[in-house]
């Protein structure tokens, strides 16, 4: 007799963590619960996802990352936790508290809220979300817990608000030659992969990379134009070197990183640094990820 693994999303009523639990359940063989800061929520759109999680199976349970004795019941019997915390103010803090609880329930796998570049490849100070993943990547490692890394370069979902995208002015504007690879897959897909991560044997302490589409900033151009029928106007930004120049300048005087991260988290792709490796979605031949051109063609912009 085969027990079912029990599976915690911890970040459940997120745009992506709603999607993960969701493909956790529609795999049938797992025992899903999904972490929510209070049940009686005040917010109308989270109640409505509790009951739709609640009619498709999971079991609701609280917790909060920033309180740590509500992790422990949250984490009691539980197999694998998949973090999909969305918040910057509790990313380190709140998912050291999740880890710590994890570990001392015994919990045999921990997939962090990465969802993004490879960012083990970037520096500090190249991207200051990022470096929040970095940082808790560096204190799972040492937790000795079991951990599963994934990684689905940018979302698709949000292409064409990328800064390559100056839709306002019907322009396409890139750094670099436009030739260098970028990876993209929908949060869709990538919530697959998760389900897929939490059971798999062979992924324990390494990193799932997986890509609905991987385009050159050019291709990505004329996908577009060919999905949309929209012609856009190509303009070239300048070289690697001076976008960072400009990251850094624009840092200096910001007043939010709102006003730089998007920049930084483009760096990460057209520089190459944050590519990518191994890419390994063909892993699960029943999952058939969305490539950028069927994302453009159904209007999904
Ligand atoms: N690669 C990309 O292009 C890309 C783009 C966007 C996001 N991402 C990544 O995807 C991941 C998920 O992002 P998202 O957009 O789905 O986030 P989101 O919609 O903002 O959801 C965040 C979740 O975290 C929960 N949360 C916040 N503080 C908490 C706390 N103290 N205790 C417990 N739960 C707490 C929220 O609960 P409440 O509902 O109670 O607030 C919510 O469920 C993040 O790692 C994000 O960086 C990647």
């Amino acid at each position: 007799m085969t027990t079912k693994l029990t599976v915690l999303v911890a970040g459940a009523t997120g745009m992506l963590g709603f999607k993960i639990v969701s493909a956790l359940l529609d795999k049938g063989n797992l025992d899903v619960r999904a972490m929510v800061r209070s049940i009686n929520n005040s917010n109308p759109e989270n109640l409505k996802k509790l009951d739709a999680m609640k009619a498709k199976g999971a079991t609701i349970v609280e917790g909060d990352v920033m309180q740590p004795e509500t992790l422990l019941p949250a984490c009691a019997g539980v197999d694998v936790v998949v973090s999909a915390i969305g918040n910057n103010d509790v990313t380190v803090p709140g998912q050291k508290n999740l880890i710590d609880a994890a570990k001392q329930q015994g919990v045999k796998r921990f997939i962090p809220s990465d969802y993004s570049v490879d960012y083990r490849k970037l520096d500090y100070g190249d991207n200051d979300n990022l470096d929040m993943r970095k940082k808790v990547f560096e204190y799972l490692q040492q937790s000795s817990l079991e951990y599963t890394l994934v990684l689905n370069g940018a979302f698709m979902d949000i292409i064409t608000y990328m800064p390559l995208f100056d839709l306002e002015h019907q322009t396409f504007q890139y750094w670099g030659d436009g030739e260098t690879l970028l990876d993209f897959t929908t949060t869709d897909d990538t919530a697959k992969y998760v389900a897929e991560a939490v059971s798999d044997p062979s992924l324990g302490n390494t990193a799932l990379s997986v890509a609905g589409d991987t385009l050159t900033p050019k291709q990505l151009k004329a996908t577009y134009e060919a999905a949309t029928g929209t012609k856009l106007t190509e303009k070239s930004l300048g070289s690697i070197a001076e976008m960072k120049a400009w990251i850094a300048n624009k840092k200096a005087s910001a007043s939010s990183v709102e006003e730089y991260v998007y920049h930084q988290y483009m760096y990460a792709m057209v520089s190459g640094k944050g590519k990518l490796d191994r890419i390994g979605s063909d892993r699960y031949p029943h999952i058939k990820p969305k490539t950028v051109k069927q994302f453009l063609s159904k209007g999904n912009s």
